[in-house]
Parts: structure tokens; sequence; C-alpha cells
């Protein structure tokens, strides 16, 4: 139904401009009357609560950072089947981010190439709506950054972290967007491990007053396995809370259909994303051993990606690309897919299966 009747019209609202659709269906969500947000939550056998970095998630399927950048329709999205949202990218001033046209649609390879640049209301205004929905419980977690012109980078984190401690679930500490000059240097051992030693002093410093949030690392999915070496030994010595992998990247399979746009510069997400976000869950599981868990990021858009996230090694899962071109409704989709999945192989519980192909999956060659 939205493939084939609202897909197009959205595809064609504001002159087929990308980030004006996704502008127009914010707006619609931040609207949604209550009532229709009631009837649609559902309850699968997925929707049991588990305990992820100490947090109760209803459910292991999350909206990825950029699409509520601003957490302008946060009712919406636990209303949508959502177990978990994470605002921001946030930075600590306001900033327009880069100029327009800044997304693109790859429609035959079902992708994205965004070059946003962390546009954002700023640390003020976003506090202000967070605090406003705070009562209404559900998990948001905050994605933060540094603003452009900033100049001293991990300062700005630390801010965020004080700023945004009281209304916070989790941390995500984003070093790895390719749209700020920089910041993926951020990734390299000696600056990440003064960046997560500041930002893991002030999360303790504003503990006692905030309660506790976990801090998550965001990174690439371009790293190289040196490079991730050593970005997990220095998340495991300053003991984050877990990692998400992974963001956009900057690499162009070959496997893209659309050979005009790949000029444009930007993160590629999606389903070309797939298999390399994969390999990297993957990669980053066995040289995390257990020592905290993974969110999976890149290409989900069936019950089945969802599956293969999770067996590489992903305690929860977040979407957002796919959600343009199968619409809101995969979430659900998801979820009765896994619920079958745990029905059919009689277990309890997707966490008997987190990282049960991670060694298989990185003995195989690496993704084109
Ligand atoms: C338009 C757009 C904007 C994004 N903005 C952010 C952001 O501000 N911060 C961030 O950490 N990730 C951002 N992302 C990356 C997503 O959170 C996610 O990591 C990535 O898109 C891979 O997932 P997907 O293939 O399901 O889209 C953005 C992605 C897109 C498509």
């Amino acid at each position: 139904m939205y493939q084939r009747l609202a897909r197009p019209a959205l595809f064609r609202l504001a002159g087929g401009d990308a980030e004006g659709a996704h502008e127009w269906t914010l707006r619609r969500l931040a609207s949604l009357p209550v009532a229709a947000r009631r009837a649609l939550g559902r309850v699968y056998a997925v929707d049991a609560p588990r305990e992820v970095f100490g947090l109760r998630f209803p459910n292991p399927v999350g909206l990825a950072a950029g699409m509520d950048k601003n957490g302008v329709a946060l009712p919406a999205w636990p209303a949508l089947g959502f177990g978990f949202v994470e605002v921001g990218t946030v930075t600590r001033y306001a900033q327009p981010g880069n100029d327009r046209p800044r997304v693109f649609r790859l429609r035959a390879s079902h992708a994205v190439i965004n070059r946003m640049g962390f546009n954002n209301d700023g640390a003020e205004v976003v506090l202000r709506r967070l605090a406003a929905r705070a009562q209404h419980g559900g998990i948001v977690g905050v994605n933060i950054g540094a603003n452009k012109d900033s100049a001293d980078r991990a300062d700005d984190y630390v801010r965020l972290i004080e700023t945004f401690a009281p209304v916070a679930s989790y941390f995500t500490v984003n070093v790895s967007s390719p749209n700020t000059p920089g910041l993926r240097n951020l990734q390299q051992a000696t600056e990440l491990d003064d960046l997560l030693a500041r930002v893991i002093d002030a999360r303790e410093r504003v503990r006692k007053n905030a309660g506790d949030s976990p801090v998550l690392l965001k990174i690439a999915p371009d790293l190289s396995l040196a490079d991730l070496d050593d970005v997990v030994h220095v998340a495991r010595s300053r003991r984050v809370d877990g990692m998400i992998v992974a963001n956009t990247t900057i690499g162009r399979p070959s496997t893209l259909r659309e050979q005009t746009r790949l000029k444009e510069q930007g993160g590629l997400s999606g389903r070309p994303l797939f298999r390399l976000s994969t390999r990297m869950v993957a990669e980053t599981f066995v040289r995390v051993e257990g020592a905290f868990p993974l969110i999976g990021a890149g290409g989900i858009d069936s019950g089945g990606a969802a599956l293969t996230k999770i067996r590489a090694g992903a305690s929860l899962i977040q979407l957002y690309s796919s959600l343009v071109y199968k619409g809101v409704g995969l979430v659900e989709s998801i979820k009765a897919d896994l619920s079958s999945t745990l029905l059919r192989t009689g277990r309890e519980s997707l966490s008997e299966i987190v990282g049960a192909d991670a060694a298989t999956i990185t003995a195989e060659d690496w993704p084109g």
C-alpha cells in the first residue's frame, strides 16, 4: 500500500526534493492524533522488554539518528512500534548545515546519499522539547556532535553531556559523520582516548544529580580493521557502555545503479550499506568479547536483514533509509518476522542468537 500509493505521491512532493518530503512527513507525524497513535501499536513476542546497557527496551527496533534530529515528533515513534528513538545529532549551538540540496534518493538501489552537515536547532531548544516530553517515558537517546566551527570539539561533547544528562536515556558520541570536515579524525586512537576520557568523566560528574546515562560510541563503517582494533581497545579501556555500528559510508559500492548520483558527496545509507555495516558489526563483536552490547544500523529493510544483523552481533537494531522506501509499516513487519522466528525456533529471546554468526561472517570475503 505504501509502496504503490503513498510513496509515489511522497516522492513527487516539493518538486521531488528529498528533504522537502522528509520535512512534510515529520510535520504529519508530529501532529498524529492521539487515537490514531493508540490504534497503531500491536504487540508481538518480540515486544518482551529486554535489558541492554542497563535500560529496559520495549523491543529491539529503534529509530536511527538523523530522522528526528530535533525531537519534534517524539510521541509518534513508539506509536509506530519503535522500541526506542535516537534524536540528533544535536550540537551545542544551532547551525544551518550545508547548502541544499543535500539529500539525494537513489531509488533503484534503495539508498540515500546525504551531506546534511549537522543542521539542528541546538542544545537549548532540543533540551526544552525533550524535557516537555520527559514524563511520558520511553527510551530517548541523544546523539551528540561538535559544531562545525568549534575550537575545542571535545569540550562540545562534554557540555552536551552536562546539558542533556537529566533527559537522555543514553548518549551517542557521534564521531563518524562524514559531513563535518575532520570529525572522523576523532576516531583516531589518541584523539578518541582523550575525547572518551573527558566524556566519561563528565558523565560521572553529572551522575549524582541527573542519574545514569549510558554512553555509546557510533563509528563509521569505513574504518580499517587495524583502526577498529584501536577504537575497540580505547572504548573498552575507557569503559563505554556500548557501540553503534555504523554510520553512513563514504564508499560507493560497485553495485550502485545510479551512476549520475555517485558524484554527490556525502554519506551513503540504505540497502547497499547492508553487507559492509553487517561485516563491521561482526568484526566489532569479536573484538569486544562481550564487554558491552552493540546496536546494529545500516541497510536493514526486512525481518531477514534484521535477523542477520542480530546474528552478526547486534543486541538492538536501528533503521532510517528503509523507512523512505518501505514506509513506517516496516517496523511492525520486522517485529512480526522476528517474533515468528522466535516462535519457530522455540527461543525465549533474541539475546540467545546475538553474535551467533559473527565468527562465520568475519571469515567471509570482504564485501565489495
Ligand atoms: C538523511 C540522513 C541524516 C542522517 N543524520 C545523522 C545524524 O545526524 N547523526 C548520526 O549519527 N547519523 C545520521 N544518519 C545515519 C543514520 O543514523 C544511520 O546510521 C545510517 O543511515 C545507516 O542506517 P540506514 O541504512 O538504515 O539508513 C543520517 C542518515 C541519513 C540518511
